[in-house]
């Protein structure tokens, strides 16, 4: 077990979770989300869920992990006496896996934005940088290997011991992302007719949302906390007894959501400036973007030139924070379970999600390659945020609030008693007992016409 401890400093863990968090959920999925479900009215039910089944669900799950201080399974199996709650942390594994999978495909449409913008070939009017992306995520081979090519980073990083290393520039680069982002969005908001956009994300229309809003607001803020597969229990397991929990998991919350609000604000003011449609899907940054950098910058194109490659490395950065959370969970799983070498366990990780990732990067836009009338890569992001992740907290929820023994619950939510806002622990139970699982089922079971 010697190799927990080489995980990163204390304090360093609690960004690393921040980290995980912060990725293209906020970034890329969440505006995409937001301009399928009609906006605003979107937002304010994602808000919601962060705050009223998310935080909660965190806080469920860095109980779990803390009070374990072990793997995934484990963690969950030595919460009760029924070894048969292991199934929870298996049910992680698996989604994050398949998470893995085709995240990696837009982490690498990321990177080849990176090199691209350094090489200043994303320059053109709005329909050349639509057509250009069109004809780069449909090509065979490219978006393909550098989807693999960024799991094999994640991979050598989760291997060599270098997310100290990781953790400590994060400190540094999340909040230039921070800065960045507040830097573009008032370019963004200051193009012509950009009023349009800041309309659609500040002012509720209800009329607009989509028949499944509900659902897709509770997989989006799951997906963008990294809640549901036991991810945040892997991390939480290397918490310091003197971690508050439910602070930590609000100040997450809260920095997750600017995060993607910002996001928004940047990227739908130009949207609109430049008539691209805000319900374009998966595509909606990367045919947006580059019109950003343009003509938002177009006073001093030089500017624009440096903001836009600093803008895909960084994003590139937090890509990169949040797959290396979905690999070690995984990877510490077989490790301790089955007793294998380290990097055997992250080969087992990495083959597997690579594969996956090269069949999502050839379906995308082709149903034929898919499921259910859906492409593999739809496919597979509709599996694991809709119906995998709110299964996985449902479940946690329902283990620490009606399995588990309520004074070792207490006990982790308080650091034995010592933690300010011990009085919030009542509020916590009643969340974990009825709020969370009774919303999460009720959604489903919309969802699936049975209410
Ligand atoms: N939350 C990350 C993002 O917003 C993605 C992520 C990392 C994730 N680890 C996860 C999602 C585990 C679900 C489960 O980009």
């Amino acid at each position: 077990m010697s190799d927990r401890v080489n995980f990163g400093s204390k304090l360093g863990i609690v960004l690393a979770t921040a980290g995980s968090a912060v990725g293209l959920g906020n970034v890329w999925r969440f505006p995409y989300m937001t301009g399928q479900n009609g906006g605003a009215a979107f937002i304010i039910i994602y808000l919601g869920c962060i705050l009223f089944l998310g935080v909660p669900g965190m806080v469920s799950e860095f109980i779990v992990g803390r009070h374990s201080q072990s793997n995934t399974a484990r963690a969950y199996a030595s919460f009760s006496s029924n070894k048969g709650w292991g199934a929870i942390g298996i049910l992680g594994i698996i989604t994050s896996t398949i998470i893995l999978g085709f995240y990696a495909v837009v982490a690498g449409w990321c990177l080849y934005y990176l090199g691209e913008s350094v090489v200043g070939n994303l320059k053109g009017d709005p329909a050349f940088v639509q057509s250009y992306f069109q004809a780069f995520s449909s090509d065979p081979v490219k978006p393909a290997a550098l989807g693999v090519t960024f799991i094999l980073i994640t991979h050598f990083i989760i291997v060599r011991g270098v997310r100290d290393g990781i953790e400590r520039a994060s400190k540094l680069l999340m909040p230039l992302l921070f800065i960045l982002l507040v830097v573009i969005v008032v370019a963004s908001c200051s193009l012509p007719g950009a009023s349009k956009g800041i309309e659609f994300l500040l002012k509720p229309d209800f009329s607009k949302v989509g028949p499944n809003v509900f659902l897709e607001a509770l997989g989006q803020a799951f997906f963008s906390l990294s809640l549901g597969t036991a991810c945040l229990c892997t991390y939480a397991s290397y918490f310091s007894r003197h971690t508050k929990l439910h602070y930590s998991a609000t100040q997450i919350a809260v920095i997750d959501f600017i995060i993607a609000l910002l996001a928004g604000l940047m990227i739908f003011p130009a949207a609109f400036s430049v008539g691209v449609h805000p319900d374009s899907g998966p595509s909606l940054i990367f045919i947006t973007l580059p019109t950003v950098f343009q003509q938002a910058f177009s006073f001093s194109p030089q500017l624009g030139y440096v903001i836009s490659i600093m803008f895909y490395a960084l994003l590139v950065f937090a890509a990169l924070t949040s797959t290396i959370s979905m690999h070690e969970i995984g990877t510490a799983f077989f490790h301790e379970e089955l007793m294998m070498k380290r990097s055997a366990a992250a080969w087992i990780l990495t083959g597997v999600c690579s594969v996956l990732c090269v069949l999502c990067s050839l379906s995308v836009g082709k149903a034929e390659i898919g499921l259910f009338g859906k492409s593999l890569m739809d496919f597979c992001d509709f599996v694991t945020a809709q119906l995998m992740l709110p299964a996985g907290a449902l479940l946690t929820s329902i283990l620490v609030g009606w399995v588990a023994s309520k004074r070792m619950v207490r006990e982790e939510f308080t650091n034995f008693e010592t933690v300010r806002g011990k009085s919030l622990f009542p509020y916590y139970m009643f969340c974990v007992r009825f709020l969370v699982p009774v919303s999460i089922l009720m959604i489903l079971m919309h969802q699936f016409g049975l209410i």
